[in-house]
This record gives C-alpha cells, sequence and structure tokens, in this order.
C-alpha cells in the first residue's frame, strides 16, 4: 500500500501540473483541498492531449506486485521523462518519413543482418511488412509512390519461389517448407501490392482446391467445425481462419460451402473479457480479436440486401458487441497513450494496428465517429517509438524491426484518418469489406487511409476483387 492518500496524490499532480503550465500554486490553492476532477472543472480548455495524458490518474491501480508490474512501472516512468521532456521543451516529434523510407529500402535490397535467422520461414512475410510499410509512408504529393520495377520483381520472384504445387499446396514461408495459411495471406498481400495478378490468378483455382481439401474443418471435426488450419494437421485458430477468409475474398473464391460454420466458430472465441482469444476458453488477445472481427465482414450478409439488416444488427447475432467495446477501449493507455495486447501487459506499438484496428471496424459497425483517443496514438507512436537510424519500434528501449515498422504504420493510418461503411459505393464486390470510405481527421495529418480490414492501403484489396470479378464474370 502507499503511504500517501488520495489526496496527496491528486495535490502532487495539481503542483506538478502547474508546474508544466508555468505557474505555482497560489496560497489559496494550496490550501483549499481540491481534488483533481474540481481542477480539471477549471483548466481542462487549457490543457492539451499531452498534458492531460501526464496528470489525469490511471483508471485501475493495482497493489499485487509481479514481473508484469514492475516492467510496466520502468516502461511508464521512461515514457513519462520523453514527455515531461516534450512539454518542458515544447519540441515534440515529427514524423521522419526520409529515414524510414532509407530503412525500407536498404532492408528490401541488402543481406538480411543475422538475426533475421529465425525469420527463414517468413519470407512472404517480410515483403509484405516492408513494401506495405514503403507504400503508408507520406509523399509530397499525398499519393503512394510507384511501386519500382525492381520491388515488383523482388516480390514475384520471390513468391514464385516457394509456391506448392501451383497452390495446391498453399505458399510456403521459405524454400523447401510446406505451405501455410498465414505465409499464403502475406504472399496474396505483397503479391497485390505490387499488382501481380497474373501469378495470382495462376494458383487461384489450385488455392481453392488446398483450402477445401487440407485446411477447411468441416462438420466432422468437432468442436473445430467452422475453423480452418494453419496446414494440415497444424494448429486452427482465429488467426488462421481470418488468413483464409482474406485470401479467398481477394481472389474470389468465397463461396457459401467455404464459410460454412465459421461465423458461429469464431463466436464461440469471444471471451468473458468481451475481447476474443485464438480458440474457445483460452485468453482475449489484440491479435486474435482483429482476426475474428475483421473476418465478420467477410460472413455477413450483402449490405446493399435490405433483408439482411445492419451490419450491427447482423453482428450482434453472433457476438457481443458491447462486451467487445469495452475490453477494446480498455487497451488504450492512460500515460502512454498507446494501446495493449491484453489485460495486464505493456504497451506495444504492434498494437496499434491490432487494436487501433479494431477501432475503425467497431466504428463501422457502431455508426461512431471516433471510441478511442486518436491524438494519444499519435503522441506515442512520434515520441516513442521512431528509431533515429530508421525503422519503428515496439516501445521505447526496443530495436525497429519489419513487423512493428509496418503495424505500427497502419496505425498512424488509423489515428489520422475516421473510416465508416460506403453503403451507397457500388464496387462491384459482395460484402462489408469493399464498402469503407475514409475522412483525414483536420489537422496536421500526413497518413494516408487504409483498408482496415486487409492492414493494406486503402484501394489495392478494392482492385484486385474488381479484377477478378471481371475475369469471372467473362
Ligand atoms: C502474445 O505475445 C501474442 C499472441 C498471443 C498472438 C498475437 C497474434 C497476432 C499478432 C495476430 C496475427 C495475425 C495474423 C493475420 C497471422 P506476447 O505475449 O509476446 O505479447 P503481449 O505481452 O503483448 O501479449
Ligand atoms: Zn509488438
Amino acid at each position: 500500500m502507499s503511504s500517501k492518500s488520495n489526496n496527496d496524490i491528486n495535490a502532487d499532480k495539481i503542483t506538478y501540473l502547474l508546474g508544466l503550465l508555468g505557474r505555482n500554486r497560489t496560497e489559496k490553492e494550496l490550501n483549499s483541498n481540491i481534488a483533481d476532477s474540481d481542477y480539471e472543472d477549471i483548466e481542462d480548455s487549457k490543457m492539451s492531449t499531452l498534458e492531460s495524458m501526464l496528470t489525469r490518474p490511471p483508471i485501475s491501480e493495482g497493489t499485487y506486485i509481479s514481473d508484469t508490474t514492475v516492467a510496466q512501472d520502468d516502461v511508464s516512468e521512461v515514457i513519462q521523462e520523453i514527455y515531461e521532456d516534450v512539454v518542458q521543451t515544447g519540441i515534440a516529434a515529427g514524423f521522419e518519413t526520409e529515414s524510414h523510407m532509407q530503412y525500407a529500402r536498404r532492408s528490401l535490397f541488402n543481406a538480411l543482418p543475422w538475426y533475421y535467422r529465425s525469420l527463414d520461414a517468413n519470407h512472404g512475410w517480410m515483403l509484405y511488412w516492408l513494401v506495405n510499410f514503403k507504400q503508408l509512408l507520406p509523399t509530397e504529393s499525398g499519393n503512394a509512390e510507384p511501386i519500382a520495377e525492381e520491388i515488383s520483381m523482388l516480390v514475384t520472384e520471390k513468391i514464385n519461389s516457394v509456391i506448392i504445387d501451383e497452390g495446391l499446396g498453399g505458399i510456403a514461408g521459405g524454400k523447401h517448407q510446406i505451405g501455410h495459411a498465414a505465409s499464403t495471406y502475406a504472399s496474396v498481400l505483397a503479391l497485390i501490392l505490387v499488382e501481380d495478378y497474373e501469378t495470382l490468378n495462376k494458383i487461384r483455382p489450385n488455392l481453392y482446391i488446398w483450402i477445401m481439401r487440407s485446411l477447411k474443418n468441416g462438420p466432422d471435426s468437432g468442436d473445430k467445425y467452422g475453423s480452418f488450419s494453419m496446414h494440415p494437421h497444424g494448429e486452427s485458430d482465429t488467426r488462421s481462419t481470418y488468413c483464409v477468409l482474406v485470401i479467398a475474398s481477394l481472389l474470389n473464391i468465397l463461396t457459401d460451402e467455404l464459410r460454412e460454420g465459421t461465423a458461429e466458430w469464431i463466436s464461440r472465441c469471444q471471451t468473458f473479457e468481451g475481447g476474443f482469444a485464438g480458440v474457445p476458453s483460452t485468453e482475449a488477445h489484440g491479435g486474435y480479436t482483429f482476426c475474428a472481427l475483421a473476418s465478420y465482414f467477410f460472413l455477413l450478409g450483402k449490405p446493399q440486401n435490405e433483408e439482411n439488416g445492419e451490419l450491427k444488427a447482423q453482428i450482434s447475432k453472433y457476438i457481443d458487441i458491447d462486451g467487445l467495446l469495452h475490453w477494446t477501449v480498455m487497451r488504450q493507455y492512460q500515460l502512454e497513450g498507446g494501446l495493449s495486447g491484453r489485460t495486464n501487459k505493456l504497451v506495444d506499438a504492434c498494437y496499434s494496428f491490432w487494436i487501433g484496428g479494431v477501432f475503425p471496424l467497431l466504428e463501422m459497425v457502431l455508426e461512431e465517429e471516433s471510441l478511442f483517443d486518436r491524438e494519444a496514438l499519435r503522441i506515442y507512436i512520434l515520441n516513442c517509438c521512431q528509431d533515429s537510424r530508421g525503422g519503428l519500434r515496439d516501445k521505447p528501449g526496443k530495436s525497429p524491426d519489419f513487423y512493428h515498422s509496418n503495424y505500427t504504420a497502419l496505425g498512424l493510418c488509423v489515428a489520422e484518418n475516421t473510416y465508416s461503411i460506403n453503403k451507397e459505393k457500388k464496387t462491384g464486390a459482395d460484402n462489408y469489406a469493399y464498402k469503407i470510405t475514409s475522412i483525414p481527421i483536420s489537422g496536421n495529418v500526413q497518413f494516408r487511409a487504409i483498408n482496415p480490414i486487409f492492414g493494406l492501403p486503402l484501394g489495392y484489396a478494392e482492385k484486385c476483387k474488381e479484377h477478378f470479378i471481371r475475369l469471372d464474370c467473362k
């Protein structure tokens, strides 16, 4: 138990806040025993987001001490110092586009450092992370840079070298490996970024056979019915299920037979906390929650069809949307402004997408403009997650990597834009995943909108889907 009373803590916070605002407490204020809430009524309008992050009390404080609570205290101390410095100097970090662009280019074209050895089953992933990161970076014109020929060739050649039996065995993550739903998903996204529809068209009938024969857990699969495996005899969870739905939707092979039982199976992964786990009866986590919620955008009825009803009414037949909203908003931390992946764990910039990406989905379902503090997330990313050598990182003290660079940049795209379903949009596509529209938030924004269902800049998934719909109509 802390030896300080709540009033003492409030008094310290107020003195601290006044210090930040450049004055000391008056004699009257010192003697009047005001609480935080009284003070906020007076000063709220003058408080910037950052000052409020530094001074508002956390939502809850526990007394149990563990390795994680100690790590949490260390992280908040470091971040508090960074923010105090920003407030005192008045200098906040801007986004260092050029150094991140250099990081993306050098990572794509140079030999990988030795410590990437453990990612030898992730070649498709690395291509998706790096090319996507590069395409997300702000440009002067406001449009994404065209993909250079050498990048298209790199992606096409590398992925063609790991396609198994022309797609009948999926796409592997590296040479001499078996096909895997997650590496197939990441490779498909990388091919879509470079618009290599030729390779995709060559393999898509076989990918459908692979999915239905080797990955789909049908009615005789017991409690796995409705889910998909990562590979024959591999694990089945909300990640593998989302990966298969994305592949099938983008390549226009998402049949009713493929999605049979899937909406029901995913609903069983929602936990008592409100978030989703990988499989029923395990712990809710941001990565799995994103996969679960995004999957419904492929599974529910067409938005234009009146009989189907609104997205919220349809989704509420399967999941507890209020419980999910509650769990998701609890992932944003008061001081840090960043997001965590699960209860009582630390902020990490990759959740700027795995959790940050859940917000636009919820905003579309609930028809709400903004359900979290977008500015606080920007503050965390810009001030705590940029490495001076280029690349983005989990948190201060960590090194940048391809994975965090991509998902953190996607988080900025979420934070700087609002998202809604365009009910009027006639894309020729078949469901909610292609009906997304966005508006930049006014102010100093640089990041273009994404399609949060896919984690791609807005337009790429739509163009691919339309390409295959047109081809199939011929
Ligand atoms: C825990 O990591 C991480 C998980 C339990 C799973 C994460 C899942 C994803 C990121 C989604 C992957 C999506 C696809 C499409 C394949 P940890 O214990 O190191 O981190 P934590 O302390 O932040 O929970
Ligand atoms: Zn992370």
